[in-house]
């Protein structure tokens, strides 16, 4: 089953036309990053005006490149949600019109599904059920995915998601948007003990995440220093700061599987691309006997190749929208309305 897929949730236009939710025949991925950078993150407004400007452009280049037309395809489909809700509208206007006029059935995806998916087309071998840890930009979750489309939220960040606390304590530190990229390259000569930085204490969910009072204290550290009239070494602080994250990602991921009884742990989301993470979770799992996976690092961000794997799956599941599908900026990952 061929998909030609479209993602436009943030500052990414993507197409992707995928077989059967796991070979990639084509993806195509016309970034704006550096626009925002200007202005040290994401404008909204901005971001509705590019994607509108190149998604007829990128849909045509993936199909140009998977050398098809409308009529090589079975479906079409489309972020719809969670994500900047004028971006999203782009996309899934685009995508309705493509399925008005070709009679292509319309597959909605949720965003952060897709992310999970990122590592179907991978990893061959890898099938539900495991236990998986979604960091982007604007979510944290540790998420039972039982089946393809059938997952439990366990735990989730209470404020800042962890990707939001890369790019703010970054940006504190002078380094562009999108910040996490740079902080995690800076972290590589720092030492990760010359600051001690605090970790939340949460009553409640022993698997919820806290990133707010750790990007204050970081943010603070450097104010403070900043009004002595001294600057902080980056190299240490970014090191510190990201093992920091780590620990507590971890901490919450690997007691959440020891308790539920996970032996096969995944990472996904912008934040999966972390050397940290990666190298951690991978030792973790090792010294447990786990298996562990996560995406390559071009398919950690965001791209419509996972959009198109997770839509398989869906359309398996029978989940396909007509033309009153909407987009919406949040949504459960658990239980999407269409
Ligand atoms: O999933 P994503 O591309 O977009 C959203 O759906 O939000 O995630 C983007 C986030 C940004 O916050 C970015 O700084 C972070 O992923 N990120 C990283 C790294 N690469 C991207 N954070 C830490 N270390 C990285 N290497
Ligand atoms: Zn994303």
């Amino acid at each position: 089953m061929k998909i030609l897929a479209i993602e436009s949730s943030c500052d990414e236009t993507a197409a992707a036309v995928i077989e059967d939710g796991r070979n990639i025949i084509s993806s195509v991925i016309a970034t704006q990053v550096e626009e925002h950078k200007l202005y040290g993150g994401v404008v909204p407004e901005i971001a509705s005006r590019r994607h509108c400007e190149s998604i007829n452009g990128v849909v045509k280049e993936a199909l140009s490149q998977a050398e098809m037309k409308l009529d090589d395809l079975d479906a079409l489909a489309v972020t719809y949600a969670p994500g900047l809700i004028g971006a999203l509208l782009v996309g899934v206007n685009f995508a309705k019109g493509l399925s008005l006029s070709s009679g292509l059935p319309l597959i909605p995806v949720h965003h952060l599904r897709g992310h999970i998916a990122a590592n179907y087309l991978e990893h061959k071998d890898l099938k539900p059920p495991f236990l998986c840890l979604v960091v982007s930009g604007g979510h944290s979750h540790i998420v039972e995915v039982r089946d393809y489309t059938e997952m439990t939220v366990i735990g989730k960040t209470r404020d800042d998601a962890a990707g939001e606390a890369f790019d703010k304590a970054a940006r504190t530190m002078g380094m562009p948007y999108p910040g996490g990229i740079y902080l995690d390259k800076a972290a590589q000569s720092g030492d990760p003990d010359a600051f001690k930085l605090p970790r939340p204490k949460l009553s409640g969910n022993p698997y919820d995440f806290s990133f707010s009072g750790l990007k204050t204290a970081v943010i603070n550290l450097i104010h403070n220093a900043a009004q002595r009239g001294e600057t902080l070494p980056t190299a240490d602080l970014s090191a510190s700061f990201r093992k920091t994250v780590v620990d507590i990602l971890l901490t919450n991921f690997i007691s959440a599987a020891e308790k539920s009884g996970y032996d096969r742990l995944v990472l996904a989301g912008g934040v999966s691309a972390n050397s940290l993470l990666r190298k951690r979770t991978e030792q973790e799992c090792k010294n447990r006997g786990w298996k562990c996976y996560y995406p390559p690092l071009q398919l950690c961000g965001d791209n419509a190749a996972m959009i198109g794997s997770q839509a398989y799956y869906e359309f398996l599941s029978g989940n396909t929208a007509g033309m009153k599908l909407n987009a919406a900026a949040t949504m459960d990952i658990a239980a999407p309305v269409y």
